[in-house]
């Protein structure tokens, strides 16, 4: 069996904000002088048990309050690529929530300040390449979502996409179509996050009303065959988080996740890690504990890898660079 944290693969669900480790979140709360209800990294590690998405959502936006400067984001997107540089991370597609900010008065252009600044040190450090996608809080208003975007005026270039997250059930994707029309007509890529805890139906509005190149997460999907036989004959790309679908109690355990089957089924899927801070594990953490719970083979860890680069958002002849590494690692 090969190392699995050396090979080569792209990360395309991955939320800045759930990278925070303790330390730093301790850190930067003494820094800023924001107050958390922990004390110690003990005392904050322990409420990471979860009973499903907005429990976990609840700890995740009281945390990301200790990030005010353009300096916090940059430390927390450096310490994030490090860590995934040493777990086989060759390119990332990060996503961001301004609105977790902006409520609290930190202006946009802070957070893509810091954020932009350690994807560009990671560019040189690590030879990590990276987009930067935004996504807009669901649970919020969609007026708040359009009126954000049209907030970015001379920034829009510094982003390279839009996505959709936060508590899903009862917040379709349909409402949220004048947003997601814009970043199209403007020349963004588009994805959204459905049926994690939501239906299938979520996923057909995503894709539908959305027009989303990708689904975040989809694994609900399986509840419709018909739906199955769709992303199998569209080949839509799927970014499943299995340790956070196990967190989120969305599924039992590792050892049942679906997503071994998925890609038997011609499912494009890919594995990420979502919140590794908070779920147990960077992504090539993920990749082992699929070994680990799953035996999933050396061949199957290789096609999820080349389906992450696949379906990245990635330029063409990174791509075929990073294929070249995942066929020597097989080779190798
Ligand atoms: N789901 C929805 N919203 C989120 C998540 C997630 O897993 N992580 C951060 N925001
Ligand atoms: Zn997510």
């Amino acid at each position: 069996m090969k190392d699995l944290y050396t090979l080569p693969k792209a990360e395309l669900h991955l939320h800045i904000e759930g990278t925070l480790e303790p330390e730093l979140a301790l850190e930067l709360a003494a820094r800023n002088g924001v107050e958390l209800p922990y004390d110690s990294v003990e005392e904050l590690r322990r409420q990471y048990d979860f009973e499903d998405l907005s429990s976990f959502l609840e700890l995740y936006y009281a945390t990301t309050a200790v990030l005010r400067e353009a300096s916090d984001f940059e430390a927390l997107t450096r310490a994030y690529l490090g860590r995934a540089a040493a777990q086989g991370l060759r390119h990332v597609d990060v996503f961001c929530d301004p609105q977790a900010h902006t409520v609290r008065g930190v202006p946009l252009e802070t957070v893509l300040d810091g954020i932009r600044s350690g994807l560009d040190a990671a560019r040189t450090e690590h030879g990590i390449t990276s987009t930067l996608l935004l996504c807009f809080l669901r649970d919020r208003p969609a007026a708040e979502a359009l009126e954000l975007f049209e907030s970015l005026g001379d920034q829009l270039p510094r982003i390279d996409g839009i996505g959709l997250d936060s508590a899903e059930v009862g917040h379709p994707p349909a409402l949220f179509e004048q947003v997601y029309a814009r970043a199209r007509a403007a020349g963004l890529h588009v994805v959204a996050h459905a049926g994690e805890e939501a239906g299938p139906e979520y996923v057909r509005e995503a894709l539908d009303v959305l027009r989303v190149e990708r689904v975040d997460h989809g694994i609900q999907s399986l509840r419709d065959p018909d739906l199955v036989a769709r992303l199998v004959a569209e080949q839509v790309p799927l970014t499943v988080c299995p340790l956070s679908n196990v967190r989120l109690r969305v599924v039992g355990a590792l050892a049942e996740h679906p997503v071994l089957d998925m890609l038997g089924r011609g499912l494009l899927v890919t594995v990420n890690s979502d919140d590794p801070a908070y779920f147990g594990g960077y992504v090539g953490d993920v990749y082992q504990g699929l070994r680990d719970a799953l035996g999933m083979t050396d061949e199957q860890a290789a096609a999820l890898a080349r389906n992450s680069v696949d379906a990245s958002f990635a330029g063409a002849q990174r791509k075929r660079a990073v294929h070249a590494e995942i066929t020597a690692w097989e080779q190798g």
